[in-house]
């Protein structure tokens, strides 16, 4: 049955009606929701900055296609770092060009009165107040009047479909961009975290670093991301794949054949960081909570939680078991916009407003 909030949403009387936009404002990825549509927007958070004539010309996929290929007068900017914002302008300029491209056209149905435009964004577990105040200020000057802020392990929980106010605990890691972060939630809060600032990037830098040693070899940011995605994967599987990029001795071009030994020979610091971790996180939680989560096990998120066979890995080294989920990349967005339906739900597990 429907109540009188979703009954005017349905019609549409624009003086009673809002309009819900969901942002996962994620250090590699954008993804912004509507309520009723989902998901209509997953765009790399890049940027192209002419500094010439101070415009913004690139934006999304297009900017990140042409990192290291731009003349001197074009900078690419990157506005969030590990999680949260740090360069204002770019982050607004590269929202409104996303919301132009992916919201608009909704927005554009109500002819005469605009609806009230109310945005939920997810905000890292370790978010401080200042950096906060810049999610809100940002949306607020892109036109919304309420802002909301949730967790982003809350907002997974709820995407992944739990029901995160029962006092069940879940164990969570995320393992996006920019930040790898571990959550014990419980009755619709956080018991314990921990966070990583070295996530997905930090890892293609130390691809990068690693051919460089290993094969004399130069490689672009992008080309050690493809070289992750297509090799890094913990089953016996050994796939090879062909770099180009500057030789170190000669300046030249120089082709180089990786494998997947290469690449877990590479990464395998930054996935006993997260074993380590998760010790930690293990090691500062109550007890009662440990109990259920060795029964339950660890649910694995975030863009890296793809890598074939990471789950297997860790429950093997941490002795509990681990499940990464469908598309794990995309549980925040999906737990804000569940919430989107449940407005009671969603005041329980805003932040206060500072
Ligand atoms: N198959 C894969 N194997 C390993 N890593 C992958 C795979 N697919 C995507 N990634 C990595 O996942 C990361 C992006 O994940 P995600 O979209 O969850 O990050 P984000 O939400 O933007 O970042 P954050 O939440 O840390 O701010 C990138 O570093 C990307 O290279
Ligand atoms: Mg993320």
């Amino acid at each position: 049955m429907l109540n009188f909030r979703q009954l005017f949403n349905k019609i549409k009387l624009p003086f009673f009606s809002t309009f819900d936009v969901c942002f996962d404002l994620g250090t590699s990825n954008t993804r912004i929701g509507i309520g009723e549509k989902g998901i209509v927007l997953i765009e790399p958070s890049y940027l192209g900055y002419n500094t010439s004539s101070k415009e913004y010309i690139f934006f999304g996929g297009e900017a990140k296609s042409i990192v290291g290929k731009t003349p001197d007068f074009i900078k690419i900017i990157r506005p969030v770092i590990n999680g949260v914002i740090s360069d204002f302008d770019a982050q607004f300029a590269m929202l409104q060009y996303f919301m132009k491209k992916s919201v608009n056209i909704y927005l554009d149905r109500y002819k005469i009165v605009k609806p009230q435009l109310r945005a939920v964004a997810a905000v890292p577990n370790s978010v401080t107040e200042i950096e906060q105040k810049a999610v809100e200020e940002v949306l607020y000057k892109i036109g919304f009047s309420q802002v909301y802020l949730i967790e982003k392990p809350l907002a997974s929980g709820i995407g992944i479909g739990l029901n995160i106010f029962y006092h069940h605990p879940h164990l969570l890691i995320d393992v996006g961009g920019g930040l790898i972060e571990m959550s014990i939630i419980s009755g619709g809060g956080i018991v314990s975290k921990k966070t990583l600032k070295v996530a997905g990037d930090n890892m293609n830098l130390v691809l990068a670093n690693y051919a460089y040693l290993k094969y004399g070899i130069v490689l672009g940011d992008n080309t050690c991301e493809h070289l992750k995605i297509y090799l890094l994967n913990f089953k016996q599987e050994n796939k090879t794949f062909t770099v180009r990029g500057k030789s170190l001795e000669t300046g030249l071009p120089k082709s180089v054949r990786i494998k997947t030994s290469d690449v877990k020979e590479a990464l395998y610091g930054n996935i006993y960081q997260i074993v380590d971790n998760v010790k930690d996180l293990i090691d500062i939680s109550p007890p009662e909570v440990l109990d259920e989560i060795y029964n339950r096990g660890i649910i694995l998120t975030g863009g890296v939680a793809k890598a074939i066979g990471l789950d297997q890995f860790l429950a093997s080294e941490l002795k509990i078991d681990v499940n990464s989920v469908t598309d794990p990349d995309d549980t925040v967005i999906k737990g804000l916009l569940k919430l989107t339906q449940n407005f009671p739900d969603l005041l329980k597990l805003a932040m206060p407003k500072i």
